[in-house]
């Protein structure tokens, strides 16, 4: 009986699984931000504008602040299929990839035009599809902003640096950058950073203003030096394997989708950069040290170095192009 019972199920669902309509492919984005960020607010709007235009054929599953995967695992998740987008730090990519070090070197780029001019040309785009032999594909590119250093104590020459303790992204041209001023970089993982500055296990760490204000940094460092030492900037990822099963007609869609999305997040970064710092100064929480032209010309001097020797890793062509873009 229980086994007529049991071969009467399968055939409704088999009957059943004719009549109803494919399940919408699952997309889940996971990142490391709050929600009110360019990266945070570009994974809304692309989900929005997927589900306004896709509705029962794909759904989008944002989940922010580190709690689907961190920023260490994100891309292992990734190439087994437990996550099919992320929009990681271009810090984090070195285990794929040496090539994409090139957005670490510190002092590159001039402003986020430049970033732009880079990343739009022939080596910008090219360098979207260095993660290919791993089975990743870059999608875009999505700004942040340039990188500013927090601490408990005011930096405003490479001196003042000395034997500190800094939180990296997990970039050997981040460790290198902080001991060529003789401190001591840590690399950690976003979701802890907090923790670590509120504790004083570390003295400081390096990021945008948007991260700074939003993950509340600058409750607990009593000094932000505006360096804009390096850049803080994303690409947007899914797996190959995942991109490549999805059918042609949705992969275009989905990709117009996150194409509109990532403008919009570019659009907003500059805006919420400015109005972060501002918010930043207003809660008078924090010292906003702005430093000389002759005081950045020191930390120019001490960091630059750092240059030559990913040059061989990076490729002297594509450092040369960076630099052009500046003009
Ligand atoms: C960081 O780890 O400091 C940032 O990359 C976090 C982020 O994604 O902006």
């Amino acid at each position: 009986m229980r086994l007529l019972t049991a071969a009467v199920a399968s055939l409704a669902l088999m009957v059943g699984a004719q009549t109803v309509s494919a399940a919408p492919v699952e997309i889940k984005f996971s990142h490391v931000v709050a929600e009110n960020t360019p990266k945070g607010k570009m994974a809304t709007k692309f989900k929005e504008l997927v589900e306004e235009r896709l509705a029962g054929k794909v759904e989008v599953k944002v989940f922010p602040n580190s709690q689907l995967f961190g920023d260490n695992k994100v891309l292992e998740a990734m190439l087994l299929g437990d996550v099919q987008m992320a929009a990681p730090a271009l810090s984090k990519f070195q285990k794929y990839t040496k090539q994409l070090q090139i957005f670490d070197l510190p002092f590159l780029f001039k402003d986020m035009e430049a970033v732009d001019r880079f990343q739009n040309g022939p080596d910008g785009q090219k360098l979207l599809g260095s993660l290919q032999k791993k089975g990743l594909v870059g999608l875009g590119y999505l700004h942040n902003g340039m990188k500013q250093l927090s601490a408990s104590q005011p930096l405003k020459t490479p001196a003042d640096a000395e034997g500190k303790k800094f939180r990296i992204m997990t970039s050997d041209v981040l460790q290198a950058q902080f001991e060529a001023v003789d401190a001591v970089p840590l690399k950690k993982p976003f979701s802890e950073v907090f923790t670590l500055l509120q504790t004083r296990a570390i003295d400081g760490q390096e990021n945008s203003w948007s991260n700074i204000y939003s993950k509340k940094f600058f409750e607990v460092q009593p000094y932000i030096t505006e360096s804009n030492h390096g850049l803080l900037d994303y690409m947007v990822v899914t797996s190959a394997e995942f991109w490549m099963q999805l059918d042609d007609d949705l992969r275009v869609e989905v990709k117009k989708a996150l194409d509109e999305a990532i403008v919009y997040g570019n659009s907003i970064a500059a805006q919420k950069d400015a109005a972060d710092k501002q918010a930043i100064i207003d809660s008078k929480r924090s010292e906003v040290i702005e430093i000389s032209d002759a005081e950045r010309a020191q930390w120019v001097k001490a960091m630059k170095p750092v240059w030559k020797k990913f040059e061989g890793q990076i490729g002297k062509d594509l450092i040369d192009a960076a630099v052009a873009a500046n003009k």
